[in-house]
């Protein structure tokens, strides 16, 4: 898909498709009464015979409009005559598009940059009109027979009347970056779990390594995880045909020595529950519990394709959970690679068995200054935040807001909850230094207690997506690629700092 900036006068200006935005009470966008100018009160006739649309995300395709070059005008309501908010500035882009994928067209020019949008500038309406374009345009058809047709739209210009073209093109690169970082993540994270195994995973990575010169790999295997003392993370592999991995990858995109940040993601690339089973109804969707993984794969995409001047470390804990002969037992004892012991209660909070590990790994091997993990690692914060925001904690208040603010801008959003102390109660153990659950009470903030206990040095923060990063309903199972948005705009604002 390419995206271009458009010039010209609008008469002459020739597209298959101009998409341009009308108010519900009935005033014109500039364009729209440039455009009722031109065809002589055309849109002005519509308003009068109510037959022209207003509310957000409302559309009327339109034919012959009279004196201009253009095919065909799709109007697109904008809602009252004042700022858009940005789902709704996202609405009208996305609405736009699904009217328009129909129609085997393959350029349209949009002009919906000059509609204002709450606190956000021109060049955050171009990124976020490339996300939300692609995002709705995206397909995973790879076990249909029959393919869907792929969408015929190639070219889409933007009509803006005063922008740096640099400033554009540099919008437009961002756009496409978390576009594609986003694409990536979906892909594998919408592959079942009989192809997207630990080893595949480990097979991406290293096929990121050789795309892009500044990233390069390194593979934890079994043994070696054994030999280092990764208890925890190896008592939830073990029942499983599949071989753990521990998948390392660094981005160097500067020569300057900087202390990295790290990513850490959840891979379970199938979530049973292991002896402590999940229902069959609640295993639906468990492809997903790689998200976190696929996530920070997606980032590193993103990242090396910006040439972000950081060094980042992303770190992929990738294993299957599975109930077996030789799998963990409830009330098994494991020490983990920090030397704290864990009594697991539950096998079915894996997540956070193979993040401590991973955790205190990226700690003693990378040193680094920040650590953010990702993982869909509590049903918990589902029911606490739904699918709307990702839930953050954090050890350091000012990553958190770091992440807060990065959400807000990518409209990628979390919100924080508290990890306080007394929270750390309920992870007691009679017999070992901490139980792997904390009951029923706070399930996502528990978890992250656990969590914590293993980033004490670290300015650390979690992000539990387990509502955010696909939605695992019915029928209408899909990956969103979140949180690689948020992830992409924080690493682009340390890039300012
Ligand atoms: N992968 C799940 C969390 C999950 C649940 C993700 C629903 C997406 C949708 C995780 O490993 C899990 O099973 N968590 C348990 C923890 C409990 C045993 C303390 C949960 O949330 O029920
Ligand atoms: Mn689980
Ligand atoms: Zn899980």
């Amino acid at each position: 898909m390419k995206f271009q900036l458009a010039h010209g006068n609008l008469e002459k200006y020739t597209t298959d498709c101009l998409v341009v935005g009308i108010y519900e009470d009935h005033t014109l966008t500039g364009t729209a009464q440039k455009l009722d100018k031109i065809s002589q009160g055309y849109l002005t006739q519509l308003i009068k015979k109510d037959e022209a649309p207003g509310k957000v995300g409302q559309t009327l395709l339109l034919y012959h409009v009279p004196h201009i070059s253009a095919e065909r005008v799709l109007l697109v309501g904008c809602g009252k005559n004042s700022s858009l908010s940005t789902q709704d500035y996202r609405r009208i882009i996305a609405n736009s598009i699904k009217a328009l994928s129909a129609l085997r067209i393959t350029d349209i020019t949009l002009c919906l940059t000059e509609v204002p949008v709450t606190e956000h500038n021109t060049a955050w309406k171009i990124k976020q009109t490339v996300e939300v374009i692609l995002d709705n345009l995206y397909q995973f058809n790879e076990f249909k027979s029959e393919k869907k047709p792929k969408p015929s739209l190639q070219h889409i210009h933007l009509r803006i009347e005063k922008i740096d073209p640099k400033l554009f093109d540099k919008a437009i690169k961002q756009g496409l970056a978390v576009a594609s970082g986003v694409a990536f993540t979906k892909n594998l994270a919408n592959l079942p779990s009989n192809i997207c195994t630990p080893s595949y995973l480990a097979s991406e990575a290293k096929s990121l390594a050789k795309k892009y010169s500044s990233i390069t790999t390194h593979v934890l295997e079994e043994n070696q995880m054994k030999k280092l003392g990764m208890g925890a993370f190896l008592a939830v592999a073990k029942g499983s045909a599949q071989n753990p991995k521990l998948i390392c990858i660094e981005y160097k995109g500067t020569t300057k020595k900087q202390d990295p940040i790290a990513l850490i993601g959840k891979g379970i690339t199938f979530d049973t529950g292991g002896i402590s089973l999940k229902p069959a109804d609640a295993m639906i969707g468990m492809k997903y519990d790689m998200c976190g993984a696929a996530t920070v794969l997606g980032t590193l995409k993103a990242a090396a394709e910006l040439k972000l001047p950081l060094h980042i470390v992303g770190i992929l804990a990738t294993a299957e959970n599975m109930p077996s002969g030789t799998a963990t037992k409830p009330e098994d004892i494991v020490t983990s690679l920090s030397g704290q012991t864990i009594e697991i209660m539950n096998t079915d909070a894996e997540g956070r068995l193979v993040l401590c590990d991973a955790l205190t790994y990226a700690e003693q091997k990378y040193h680094p200054k920040t650590v953010i993990d990702i993982a869909t690692l509590t049903g918990a914060v589902v029911i606490a935040l739904g699918h709307h925001a990702s839930g953050l904690l954090a050890n350091h208040q000012p990553l958190a807001d770091e992440l807060l603010q990065a959400g807000i801008e990518s409209h990628d959003r979390a919100w924080q909850m508290p990890l306080w102390e007394e929270y750390q109660e309920q992870l007691k153990s009679p017999f070992a230094d901490m139980s792997n659950v904390g009951g029923r009470a706070a399930g996502t903030i528990t978890a992250a207690c656990f969590l914590s206990r293993f980033t004490k040095k670290l300015h650390w923060a979690h992000l539990d997506v387990a509502g955010t990063a696909a939605m695992m309903g019915g029928n209408d199972r899909y990956a969103t690629g979140r949180p690689v948005p948020l992830l992409t705009q924080f690493l682009l604002n340390r890039c300012k700092q």
